[in-house]
């Protein structure tokens, strides 16, 4: 593992505040009036252990995720625009709430918009989907 990546999760507080902050999350989602139907029926807790090993890794954690790529995980759900728009905004606040620090946010953040046309064929943040 290289070592600045060893230290992002130190940096984080390790694998246990990790968790703690990737829990809040879910339960910020979970309820949400945009994005929360999504998730109807779901396991929470197998979520949670699914994004903490995805986020151990990409704060540089090598083989600890088990679940499936991005693009087949979420292949069944046409996520809009918008509604990717709003999971990153819950996940900013999660993160600022939390205290986690900047350089931490930065990466995951980054992170995750970077992977915007894995999750949502559109990918210009519209609420709509695209008209004929
Ligand atoms: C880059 C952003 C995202 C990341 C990193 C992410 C991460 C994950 C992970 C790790 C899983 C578990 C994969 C598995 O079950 O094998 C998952 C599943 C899921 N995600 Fe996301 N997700 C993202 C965006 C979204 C968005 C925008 C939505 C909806 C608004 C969403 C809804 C879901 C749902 C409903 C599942 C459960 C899939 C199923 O079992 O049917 N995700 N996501």
């Amino acid at each position: 593992m290289p070592k600045s990546d060893t230290t992002l999760i130190e940096l984080a507080g390790g694998e246990e505040t990790l968790r703690v902050v990737v829990q809040d999350f879910y339960d910020r989602v979970f309820p949400d009036v945009m994005i929360g139907f999504f998730f109807k029926g779901l396991e929470k807790a197998n979520l949670v252990q699914l994004e903490l090993e995805f986020v151990l890794e990409l704060l540089g954690a090598e083989g600890r995720y088990t679940g499936r790529p991005m693009r087949k995980a979420h292949a069944k759900h046409p996520i809009l625009g918008g509604q990717f728009n709003r999971r990153l905004q819950i996940l900013r606040e999660t993160l600022a709430d939390n205290k986690v620090p900047q350089a931490v946010q930065d990466h995951w953040l980054e992170h995750t918009i970077s992977l915007r046309d894995q999750i949502t064929p559109n990918t210009r943040g519209d609420c709509r989907p695209p008209q004929p």
